[in-house]
């Protein structure tokens, strides 16, 4: 770029400079011209005047008289008068054979010189004469006596008048250009310095002359244009007039510096202004693609200013605005894939140790029926160990979204009203609780139990986050949301939500606590205090529910959660209350199926206790087989979902196919949230979920023989 300006700039001085010196020659020249017209016109008017001046002085009659003495001595005395007359610089009288009668000059050395007489030849009426390094111009006028015929000629007088550079060209002759008189190749007289006429007298030799024509000289490396006028008379001269083109020219060299001064100053402000410009465009340009580069590689952080209000500080601010959502959606998408990740290990472990559990609890309970008084509070003591075991593998199924779910649609204020006086209860008398409840949220579809134990882990954060006084406000209201929410918020659908924020002016939560309050087991508390996975239950209950749920907080100031569940557009279902399980007897044969054979030993024998005939089997092709080997009715057949080989609904199907007259009590605990949807268990069928008490099984029992007894069991079906 530089580069180019300075090519231009070179290349406008080049022509700038040709043009202007093709200028100044013609200038030169056309000066040359007219001075030289100036001096022929000057000469020959100067002539005349001097011609008439000789003409006057001849015709004086005390000059005829003289001249009739013809003694020279007498004449050289008495003719001085006529020089101090005629008011030029020499006066010669000679005899008409030539001789010489009388020489008066006002300069002594032209009188007393030897060239005089050589170069006073002259026949006509005018001529040059140059004597001692002085030029004269010479008019000559006869000296005649008598008239008519009888006139005769007396001699002739000759007028000079002396000829300087000066006289020629006035005082300023060097300042506007040298003058030169030459003769025959030499120098008479000239206002150019002496030590340069020989350096002239070269070049004439040299050079070929045309009156008026314009010539280059040079003269001692200076160059000059010059033309020149003949000066006639019987020993002509020439009069040259010279204009140095180097001194007129001179200005070109002040003029390129300038111009490169300019150029200097255009391209050093033009520097400064693309400095300037880059600063403005091309910087903040290429931040942006480094930092798009480095967004590439992750880093979401590179620092990029945003200054004035121009398109690209727009530009700027739009993809600020992208690489906050990516980053926002980023981190979601991670935190959720390291959740998912946790809850799978998690769901895992929570499903092995379910059955486990079970097996604690239930042999307890049976040990507690037949044990001696003074063992009863050992066995005690181990079914409280199974209880709360059993408590923490509910919440991690819950976390691990592998519990089974029993959603109805419901209205979430109702379950909030229902939960505040326990709420108010567990925040005790110094925490304020107040509640801001919608009316118009619509319905949500939960499992009722669950949704309680989300807002439940959520106001027991929130005491432990006051400390012993402060204020929690529990709220709901609909909310839609948009694409924008949905794009910035990971694994959010966008649609009509129900709300429910609970909030508190407690302690808050710096940005470390933040990222990983979901996790199991993370909490700040003291030991012994909190196990860490209140929130993780939340999380997995919401996502199960098809929720989300995010989180506002701020250290000192306080935490707001805030869980959004899909709104629904269906009635809410009147809530039902459960009649108290009573251990009643039970008749006829149960087809127990469990691949867990200490469980289905656990279950056998409670089911037996409680008067059943129980077929075992340890999935649903040996349970086939034990059906088609059992020749009486199976009442109700009890069976655990996910076994190998054949699960649950698929072998209940199969049996359908070839009996009837039989209730279904599906078991489960762990069951991906698919698969119990996906699998055809029948709307008839109960859910009996792991880990369960035998108080529970008991209850389910109940409710198949009460629903068998109230209407006939639906024949075979094959609806897949
Ligand atoms: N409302 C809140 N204000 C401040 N910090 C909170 C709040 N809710 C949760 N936290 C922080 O998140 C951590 C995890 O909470 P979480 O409910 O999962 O576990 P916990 O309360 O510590 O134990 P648990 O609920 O199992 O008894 C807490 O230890 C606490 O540091
Ligand atoms: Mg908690």
């Amino acid at each position: 770029m530089l580069a180019v300006v300075f090519l231009l700039t070179a290349a406008v001085l080049a022509l700038v400079q040709v043009r202007m010196r093709a200028h100044v020659a013609e200038d030169l020249a056309s000066a040359l011209r007219t001075e030289s017209d100036v001096y022929s016109k000057v000469e020959e008017a100067r002539r005349q005047q001097s011609a008439l001046s000789a003409a006057l002085i001849a015709n004086l009659p005390s000059l005829k008289a003289l001249m009739s003495t013809h003694d020279p001595l007498t004449i050289q005395d008495a003719s001085e008068a006529f020089l101090q007359t005629s008011g030029a610089d020499v006066l010669i009288l000679e005899d008409p054979a030539g001789t010489e009668m009388a020489i008066h000059s006002r300069n002594k050395h032209v009188i007393t010189s030897s060239e005089r007489l050589l170069l006073f030849h002259s026949s006509g009426q005018h001529d040059w004469w140059f004597v001692n390094g002085h030029l004269y111009d010479l008019s000559f006028a006869p000296v005649t006596a008598g008239a008519g015929s009888e006139a005769h000629r007396l001699g002739q007088v000759a007028l000079g008048r002396e000829v300087t550079p000066q006289s020629m060209a006035g005082t300023d002759a060097l300042k506007d250009g040298p003058i030169i008189f030459e003769r025959d190749g030499h120098v008479l007289l000239s206002s150019l310095d002496p030590i340069l006429w020989e350096d002239f007298q070269s070049w004439l030799a040299k050079s070929s002359h045309h009156p008026q024509s314009i010539q280059e000289i040079d003269i001692q490396g200076e160059r000059y244009l010059g033309s020149f006028i003949e000066l006639s008379g019987d020993h002509p001269i020439r009069l040259f007039c010279l204009k140095s083109y180097d001194q007129a020219t001179s200005f070109l060299g002040l003029l390129n510096r300038m111009l490169v001064m300019l150029g200097a100053i255009a391209v050093l402000t033009g520097a400064l202004f693309g400095f300037v410009l880059s600063r403005q465009i091309t910087r903040p340009l290429e931040d942006l693609v480094i930092a798009s580069r480095q967004m590439e590689k992750g880093d979401f952080e590179f620092p990029i200013k945003v200054q004035g209000r121009d398109e690209v500080a727009e530009l700027t601010r739009a993809f600020e605005q992208m690489r906050k959502s990516l980053r926002l959606s980023r981190e979601g998408m991670l935190r959720s894939a390291r959740l998912e990740a946790v809850g799978r290990l998690a769901g895992g472990i929570a499903h092995d140790f379910n059955n486990l559990v079970m097996i604690i609890k239930g042999y307890s309970d049976l040990l507690l029926e037949s044990a001696l008084p003074e063992n009863r509070p050992h066995i005690e003591e181990i079914k409280r160990a199974g209880d709360r075991a059993s408590g923490l593998t509910r919440q991690l199924l819950a976390f691990s979204r592998k519990q089974v779910l029993e959603p109805q649609v419901l209205d979430l204020n109702h379950t909030v009203r229902g939960m505040l006086k326990m709420i108010r209860l567990l925040l005790g008398e110094d925490i304020e609780l107040l509640t801001s409840l919608s009316e118009q949220i619509g319905r949500v579809k939960a499992d009722p139990g669950q949704l309680e134990q989300v807002i439940m882990n959520l106001a027991v954060n929130a005491r432990d986050a006051l400390p012993g006084r402060g204020k929690v406000i529990i709220e709901t209201h609909f909310c839609d949301l948009d694409e924008t929410y949905a794009a910035t918020h990971n694994e959010v659908a966008p649609g009509p939500y129900v709300l429910l924020a609970v909030t508190d002016n407690g302690c808050g939560m710096n940005s470390e606590t933040l990222t990983q309050i979901f996790e199991p087991f993370f909490t700040t508390k003291e030991p012994g205090k909190g196990t860490g996975l209140g929130l993780a239950t939340v999380y997995g209950i919401v996502k199960q529910s098809r929720g989300h749920v995010t989180v506002y907080s701020e250290v000192g100031v306080g935490t707001t959660f805030k869980i959004y569940l899909p709104a629904i557009d269906k009635p809410a279902l009147a809530p039902q209350s459960q009649p108290a399980a009573q251990l009643s007897a039970g008749h006829g044969t149960v087809l127990l199926v469990e691949d867990e054979a200490p469980l289905r030993a656990l279950a056998a024998e409670a089911l037996k206790r409680l008067g059943y005939h129980v077929l075992q089997a340890g999935n649903g092709l040996e349970a086939l087989v034990a059906a088609d080997q059992h020749p009486g009715d199976i009442h109700i057949v009890v069976t655990d979902i996910v076994m190998p080989r054949m699960g649950g609904p698929e072998f209940v199907e199969k049996l359908r196919r070839k009996r009837t007259g039989f209730s279904v009590v599906f078991m489960s605990g762990y069951t991906e949230a698919a698969v119990l949807e996906n699998a055809n268990i029948g709307k008839d069928s109960i859910l009996l979920n792991k880990p369960f008490s035998t108080e529970t099984l008991v209850q389910k029992m109940r409710e198949v023989q009460e629903a068998a007894a109230a209407e006939p069991i639906p024949a075979p079906s094959t609806e897949s």
